[in-house]
């Protein structure tokens, strides 16, 4: 068999997946066709290449030259065209396609899909392509409910392995109210992007500490610190977006938990402790990227303490908490532990710090944090960190924590394949380098 020519498109970088990515919006006729050109323009933002096909009944609700302004190429609508198919315009577009969205897909495009019909340039492009197909559905709620659209969607899930996203709840077009929606053009750029995504931590359970802890003095005040739970959540999507299935252990913030990730909230290290107990029952990896408080109160005042009662000059009793990290990595040997990624939040010899903690927590990897640097650590969006093991320490540059959160991922999976080697030790990667590839459909 012949292997249709394929450019070589070398590894994607997990924390911005769309970049450079060569994706068809492929887009067919029904009412929300005109929001294809909000998701082209979403994608083309990104970073992505976006080349747009399009079925004639899509032309009647948006114009072919609309998605040429926003793409700056050739729209593919006619396969019968002499000027675009000169060189089999169609199949040069399914093969340097990374993926394909179908965006709406209508009952009508997904029961030709699912036909394997080839008869206009979407349904063309959609069966020779060889990259994942994303369909976007979009009709009234009465055609996405009846059986038949439901066995074709189950069909091409199936037996194709497209994947879909949406349709979305709401009030329709054709005035029902139910499922039928397109998906929000930013849902389907997430959705993109997951596909586009290496899966390189599928299989992998992986709890994620977040966020400050508030240690009560009494029931309105608390000792805590200024932890905004950013970097946290971004390792928690991260680890996400790469196939892992992550339970997000946070403290009080005002952040919104990634969508599919199970969060447990919590307010103070005993609840943390707890939480922790639970969910790295069976975790592979355990992140503690929360800020929890070295010392809490030693007493909880039940009531709230009024301004007269200290007097003028008063204190408050402290008591240490428990290590969380350090009782983990003394379980070392004993059972199956879980790999240990620590974090160092460190204003002088941050290096130094970091490699006491390593040895001390008996972690394989600690995330050395300057937080006296302008641009990292707490509350900020972005972090400048170096990642400390055995092996010695390697600078990440600043950047969104987002993506630091998958420099720190990349070591992970690095650590996690050295060990599964006969030869491997844990905290000696083979390689820190970022995961080769993504899996595509066969
Ligand atoms: O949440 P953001 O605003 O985005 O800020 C991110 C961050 C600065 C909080 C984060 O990048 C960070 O540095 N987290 C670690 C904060 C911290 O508590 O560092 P530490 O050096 O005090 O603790 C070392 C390690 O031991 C940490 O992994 C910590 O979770 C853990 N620890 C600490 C104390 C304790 N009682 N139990 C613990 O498990």
């Amino acid at each position: 068999m012949n292997e249709a020519p394929r450019r070589d498109r070398g590894p994607r970088d997990p924390a911005s997946p769309l970049v450079g990515a060569n994706i068809v919006v492929a887009v067919t006729g029904g009412i929300a066709a005109y929001k294809a050109a909000e998701l082209v323009r979403l994608l083309d933002k990104a970073g992505a290449h976006v080349e747009v096909a399009m079925t004639a009944r899509a032309q009647k609700f948006i114009g072919a030259m609309t998605f040429q302004a926003l793409t700056r190429r050739p729209v593919f609508t006619d396969l019968f065209s002499l000027t675009e198919e000169a060189e089999i315009g169609h199949i040069q577009v399914a093969d340097r396609a990374d993926l394909v969205i179908v965006a709406p897909a209508t009952a009508n495009a997904i029961s030709r899909l699912a036909a394997g019909r080839a008869n206009d340039a979407v349904s063309a492009i959609v069966l020779a392509t060889r990259a994942p197909v994303l369909l976007a559905p979009s009709m009234n709620v009465n055609m996405w409910n009846h059986p038949l659209t439901a066995s074709n969607v189950r069909k091409l899930v199936d037996v194709a392995r497209y994947r879909v996203v949406g349709p979305g709840d709401g009030f329709l077009a054709c005035r029902w109210t139910g499922p039928g929606r397109l998906a929000e053009p930013a849902d389907i750029v997430e959705a993109a992007a997951h596909v586009l995504s290496p899966q390189d931590l599928t299989g992998t359970r992986i709890v994620v500490t977040a966020g400050p802890t508030y240690e009560p003095i009494d029931p309105v005040r608390f000792v805590g610190n200024r932890s905004s739970g950013k970097m946290g959540v971004a390792i928690a999507a991260a680890a996400q977006r790469r196939g892992a299935t992550v339970t997000l252990i946070l403290g009080p913030s005002a952040l919104t938990p990634p969508v599919g990730v199970a969060t447990m909230s919590v307010e103070n290290t005993a609840q943390l402790q707890w939480a922790l107990a639970d969910a790295t029952k069976d975790a592979d990896v355990v992140v503690m990227t929360a800020a929890v408080a070295d010392y809490r109160p030693a007493k909880e005042e039940k009531q709230k303490l009024k301004r007269g009662d200290l007097g003028p000059k008063a204190t408050v009793d402290l008591v240490a908490n428990p290590d969380l990290l350090a009782e983990l990595g003394k379980k070392r040997g004993t059972k199956k532990t879980p790999l240990l990624v620590g974090f160092a939040a460190e204003t002088d010899d941050v290096i130094g710090n970091a490699q006491k903690k390593l040895a001390t927590k008996k972690c394989d990897l600690v995330v050395a944090n300057n937080v006296a640097e302008a641009g990292a650590g707490f509350a900020v969006d972005t972090n400048h960190v170096t990642l400390v093991d055995t092996s010695g320490a390697e600078d990440v540059p600043t950047g969104t924590k987002y993506t630091v959160a998958h420099r720190i991922l990349d070591r992970v999976v690095a650590i996690r394949k050295a060990a599964s080697q006969p030869t491997g030790r844990r905290g000696k990667p083979a390689t820190s380098g970022k995961p080769k590839g993504r899996p595509r459909p066969s």
